[in-house]
């Protein structure tokens, strides 16, 4: 049926609607400031959040290279997470600007290594949980505690600086109001990143020119405000001293800063760049190793991945990481890490006749052959100085990753299910490490005490739960 115009707008006002809708305007950050919004950025659903907070916390004092702890307030009115790290910078302004969910992604991650945090997202989902549930913040640095206040217009103001004796690291105390809630497991994502930065080795050196691809090379360039490229390209690795000065040289941009680089001066001065690098092997990222779960039987894959949508890409190595055991009740389950600490992305396994299937975080696929009447609990850690994700919560794709998560997993699991002929580990060594196997096991597998655990990384399926307690 056709109307003409005037027709249309008839039927329209008789309906209650005028062809002039009203607009709606939104800046993004306003979503940080209600728990709805704040689970659509922080990719988790509302009663993970709190989980969800401490881990970022823990994170970000990981990513220092401290040694973080982080546990309940002694009146259990909130949390608090202590590091030894470098403290924060700047005046109490500059904190409570960092603590500010107006802001811009800040961060000092852009320059690609296996951290935890990458996108300047952590410290806003932290004070939009605090502005959303009405809650309080308090930050400790550099002999300072400042009380902050987050507002519904987006900044966050200082309520009180005073001076402390507090020289070193980062003191965060945050409590939730009432609307957020918090059950007996809010701590264990931290407390699984805080177990598994203590083990193994880790990738000490710089960022490398192989890890871009040229358009996010172009972005780094463009998000490095004011400064010269030759400081830029010496935070590379093999690019530092003389070498930089050579770089830019070579790419015709001595006396240029960062934002003026167009995009085929980008490929010019990436591909200078890499041309006095080497490529970083796999094994020199470092990996956790078989004792973070020490009764489960370990395997570890590396490889090699191209990343990226412009030319040249980026050549990213990676280390996947398995451990696995049988187990006698509940379903197999799954979960994945990445550099380290909990993806939050939504991943569960499922079993067919034959195999292991993995769904979620980019994955919908047989990941371990086993026959159907043994089931496993599945660990997996990713260590890589460029995980895709595929929203503002960092869900991983891991399909990058699957010929080298299928090793790993089935390796595993063919060893758990045979021990004696697998485990590296010996009984000495279980037995050693078995209060730390306890706890790991309720860390990784808990349930969150309220609906929808099944569907979450990290929460055990209802069926394990006594599994899980142990
Ligand atoms: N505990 C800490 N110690 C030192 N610096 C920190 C700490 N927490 C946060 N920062 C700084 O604040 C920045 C922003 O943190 P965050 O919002 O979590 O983003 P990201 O971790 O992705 O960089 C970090 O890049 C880091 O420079
Ligand atoms: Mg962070």
């Amino acid at each position: 049926m056709n109307f003409t115009h005037d027709e249309f707008s008839k039927i329209g006002c008789r309906f209650g609607f005028s062809q002039k809708a009203p607009t709606f305007e939104r800046e993004d950050w306003s979503l940080f400031r209600t728990l709805e919004g704040l689970q659509q950025r922080a990719g988790v659903p509302k009663n993970l959040l709190s989980r969800l907070v401490l881990k970022e916390l823990a994170d970000n004092g990981l990513d220092n290279g401290a040694e973080v702890t982080v546990q309940s307030l002694p009146d259990k009115s909130g949390y608090v997470v202590e590091d030894d790290g470098t403290g924060i910078n700047g005046v109490p302004e500059d904190i409570a600007r960092l603590f500010s969910i107006n802001r811009p992604m800040v961060s000092t991650k852009l320059l690609r290594l296996p951290t935890r945090g990458a996108l300047g997202n952590g410290l806003r989902v932290v004070t939009g949980a605090v502005l959303a549930s009405g809650g309080s913040l308090v930050v400790t640095t550099r002999n300072r505690r400042i009380e902050l206040c987050p507002e519904r217009d987006g900044t966050t103001t200082v309520v009180s600086v005073e001076a402390v004796e507090f020289p070193v690291g980062t003191r965060i105390e945050v409590c939730f109001g009432p609307t957020l809630s918090c059950d007996e497991y809010t701590l264990y994502w931290a407390r699984l990143a805080c177990r598994l930065a203590q083990l193994g080795t880790q990738y000490l050196g710089k960022s490398s020119p192989w890890w871009y691809d040229a358009a996010q090379f172009h972005e780094l360039l463009f998000a490095s405000g004011d400064m010269p490229v030759r400081e830029l390209i010496a935070n590379l690795d093999g690019c530092s001293g003389g070498k930089a000065g050579e770089i830019v040289a070579r790419a015709n941009l001595e006396r240029a800063v960062c934002p003026d680089v167009t995009f085929p001066q980008a490929v010019k001065l990436l591909e200078a760049a890499r041309a006095n690098a080497r490529q970083v092997q796999p094994k020199r990222l470092g990996a956790v190793g078989p004792q973070a779960f020490p009764t489960c039987a370990y395997a570890i894959i590396y490889g090699v991945a191209s990343f990226g949508s412009a030319r040249p890409p980026a050549e990213i190595p990676f280390v996947v990481e398995a451990w696995a055991e049988e187990k006698t009740e509940g379903d197999t389950w799954l979960c994945a890490c990445v550099n380290r600490t909990p993806a939050t992305g939504d991943l569960h396994a499922a079993r067919d006749k034959r195999g292991i299937d993995a769904f979620g975080c980019g994955l919908s696929y047989n990941i371990a052959k086993a026959s159907s009447a043994a089931q496993f609990n599945i660990w997996v850690n990713v260590t890589t100085p460029n995980m895709p994700i595929t929203s503002d919560g960092k869900a991983p794709d891991l399909k990058p990753f699957l010929k080298e998560i299928q090793a790993a997993v089935s390796k595993a699991v063919r060893k758990a299910h045979r021990p004696e002929g697998g485990s590296r580990v010996s009984q000495k060594a279980i037995v050693l490490d078995n209060s730390t196997t306890s706890l790991l096991r309720s860390v990784v597998t808990v349930n969150t005490g309220s609906t929808n655990a099944s569907s979450c990384t990290s929460s055990a399926p209802s069926s394990g739960m006594s599994w899980a307690r142990i």
